[in-house]
């Protein structure tokens, strides 16, 4: 079938077959084929149910549809770009199967609304998966924090060592953030959720149509109120594109610190063999070339929002054929969040191991149980500020003499000030010191336990 066919009488010649390139989307909107089939079955059975065509063309549609859904998915059906896009595609294929009644179905119906109509049929299903795909993850890291309570890693401001931590504690910070990406994504689904269908090129249509029904069928909660607002709106998508790239900047941030960790400089982690990769020249290299890929993808999804946003900010209503450039880059985003997701909760289900040893040197080799000491005189009575300076002193004599605060003599603490005493010692271990930060939220044991279990409890919900 040429494209002249397809339009109108009006057209005498066929496109150049460049230009025929050029405006086609056939190249990638195959993708959206099961929901253009699934909008379509709906559309047909609504144009019978409002009598504008009978019920036996409609169930004659109905089944060709189907069979033109069977016949991509054993792949005997693969259009070219003399097609255009995956609309025309089916709409060809379906009236060569059906004959003449296959050139009703487009009555009461533009390739606007229903490409409208195909991509939030997508992405509400893709929503539902990656929501799916970040309860993996979710679920990956609670138990890896479960292992990790009592286990202490170096907590840092500016990559400085600041305070120990749980490690329990600094994974589920992840945990935390995914569970607002979950949230958000419920979010936007509820805007994506609304049908656009029946508001034909722009304007509705002169058919008696339903569109309640339609959206009823397809499980649409709502319909949209205003015609040119529905065929020209892709804010869902952008607000599914900036979810996208938050959950790409989470992940970014936890490979960033991977990366780190599995450092010879820090060597708080191993990956195994099944996560990581070898240099090509170095054989002694292991290196972390999934987190380094999830944060090299991040930028891609990102820039993807950013496209978006360009490509509608100029848009005047109604529909213009720049929005068939919203695909790619949602289609693209879509993938990479799957794929990020489920390489980052492999990663975390086999591919990590946290080294105890390592980590229990760390947090005992430096100054970062300093607030404690200030805290220690604090509870004493002496003001904070005073405290702190003390503190500073104390820091500076045992940089000076070589050593640890644990290693300072109680007389090296009384000539600080008096009211040390041998509890000091105590005070200033780091399993005490985070115990004792059980204020709300904080890396206390108690807390971080109370949050696993919260955490637990929130995973259950839907
Ligand atoms: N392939 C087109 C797209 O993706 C379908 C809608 C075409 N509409 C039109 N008026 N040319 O946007």
């Amino acid at each position: 079938m040429t494209q002249g066919n397809t339009w109108s009488d009006r057209f005498e010649t066929a496109l150049h077959p460049a230009i025929a390139q050029f405006n086609a989307s056939i190249g990638f909107d195959l993708e959206l084929l099961p929901y253009d089939i699934q909008g379509s079955i709906t559309h047909a059975k609504m144009l019978a149910q409002t009598g504008i065509i009978t019920q036996a063309e409609a169930q004659q549609l109905v089944q060709g549809l189907e069979q033109v859904l069977r016949e991509y998915e054993n792949g005997d059906f693969q259009p070219g770009v003399e097609e255009e896009d995956v609309h025309f595609a089916v709409e060809h294929r379906l009236t060569e199967i059906v004959g003449e009644v296959g050139k009703k179905l487009h009555t009461a119906r533009s390739r606007n609304d229903q490409v409208g109509t195909d991509i939030r049929l997508y992405l509400r299903d893709k929503i539902n998966k990656i929501r799916e795909d970040l309860r993996q993850y979710q679920r990956a890291l609670l138990n890896l924090a479960e292992n990790h309570v009592e286990t202490l890693i170096p907590g840092y401001t500016h990559l400085q060592r600041a305070q120990p931590i749980s490690l329990a504690h600094h994974l589920l910070a992840y945990w935390e953030m995914a569970q607002r990406d979950w949230e958000r994504l419920g979010d936007v689904a509820k805007r994506t959720n609304v049908s656009p269908l029946g508001c034909g090129a722009l304007a509705g249509t002169t058919f008696p149509i339903d569109r309640q029904y339609t959206a009823k069928e397809l499980g649409f909660t709502d319909i949209y109120r205003n015609s040119l607002d529905a065929v020209s709106d892709r804010d869902f998508a952008i607000e599914f594109i900036n979810a996208a790239s938050l959950i790409m900047v989470h992940l970014s941030r936890l490979s960033e610190e991977i990366i780190l960790w599995a450092s010879q400089e820090f060597s708080f982690v191993t990956l195994k063999d099944s996560c990581a990769t070898g240099s090509s020249i170095m054989p002694q290299k292991k290196n972390p070339d999934i987190p380094e890929l999830v944060r090299g993808k991040t930028g891609r999804v990102c820039g993807h929002l950013q496209a978006l946003f360009l490509l509608m900010k100029g848009l005047p209503l109604a529909y213009n054929k720049d929005l068939q450039e919203d695909k790619e880059g949602l289609f693209d985003a879509v993938k990479t969040t799957q794929a990020s997701l489920e390489a980052m909760t492999i990663l975390l289900s086999e591919g990590i191991e946290f080294r105890r040893q390592r980590l229990q040197e760390a947090v005992a080799e430096d100054f970062s149980n300093a607030t404690d000491v200030a805290d220690y005189l604090a509870n004493k009575g002496i003001p904070f500020r005073e405290a702190y300076n003390l503190v500073g002193k104390v820091v500076k004599t045992s940089l000076a003499a070589g050593k640890l605060l644990k290693d300072l003599t109680l007389e090296e603490w009384k000539a600080i000030h008096p009211a040390f005493e041998e509890d000091i010692y105590t005070a200033i271990t780091p399993q005490q010191v985070v115990s004792a930060r059980n204020s709300e939220g904080g890396t206390g044991f108690q807390q971080v336990r109370y949050a696993l279990s919260q955490a637990q409890s929130l995973m259950n919900e839907n």
